[in-house]
């Protein structure tokens, strides 16, 4: 059904797996000694926080923060909007903030900005999949899964006008999906 829409598979479900696991037990060793904040930001993060969480041995907690900036358009508004914020506060707190990917960098820019203001201790971004020709700001992930070429990547979370997030691979749409 959806994968008829799908130009390529970039990332296996396998892939994605294996990944999962290496950043898991890397983020268990960094965070062995805290009790981390780990903050989803939704919706596109979804699949990758609940896979990922699971493979973190440490004492963690976790909390959503709903962030849009793209609405149903392909390319970034610019404009970031709080849709939902945090019921935790972050003050002194040890954040991890997971991401599923990195484009131009403004939403978690923001992100960043909002919860130094709001004084965490500590802040760190993990994100699967990061595109750096995308970037418009400064802004760097602390641990990334995959890096990915300038194609309008769906699945695992990231969505083309709300759909595909329950792809359970990364992939390429067809540009005739949204190109009218
Ligand atoms: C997407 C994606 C990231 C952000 C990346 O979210 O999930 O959160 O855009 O783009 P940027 O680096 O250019 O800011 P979106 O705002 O589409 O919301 P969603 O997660 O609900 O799809
Ligand atoms: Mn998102
Ligand atoms: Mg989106």
């Amino acid at each position: 059904m959806l994968e008829k829409d799908i130009q390529e598979v970039l990332i296996t479900e396998e892939e994605i797996r294996a990944k999962v696991k290496e950043l898991g037990a890397t983020l268990t060793e960094d965070y062995k000694d805290k009790y981390p904040l780990a903050i989803g930001i939704l919706k596109g993060a979804i699949p990758f926080m609940g896979d990922l969480m699971k493979e973190i041995d440490a004492y963690l907690e976790i909390d959503f923060m709903d962030v849009s900036s793209y609405g149903n358009a392909t390319v970034s508004s610019g404009e970031v909007k709080i849709v939902k914020d945090l019921n935790t506060n972050v003050e002194g707190r040890d954040i991890l903030i997971i991401e599923d990917i990195i484009d131009s960098g403004k939403t978690l820019k923001y992100l960043v900005d909002l919860f130094k203001y709001r004084q965490a201790n500590s802040i760190q971004i993990v994100t699967l999949l990061d595109k750096p020709t995308g970037r418009k700001v400064d802004l760097k992930a602390d641990y990334v899964g995959f890096d990915v070429p300038d194609a309008f990547v769906v699945g695992y979370g990231l969505d083309y006008a709300e759909k595909y997030r329950n792809l359970p691979y990364i992939g390429v749409l067809k540009k005739e999906i949204y190109s009218f």
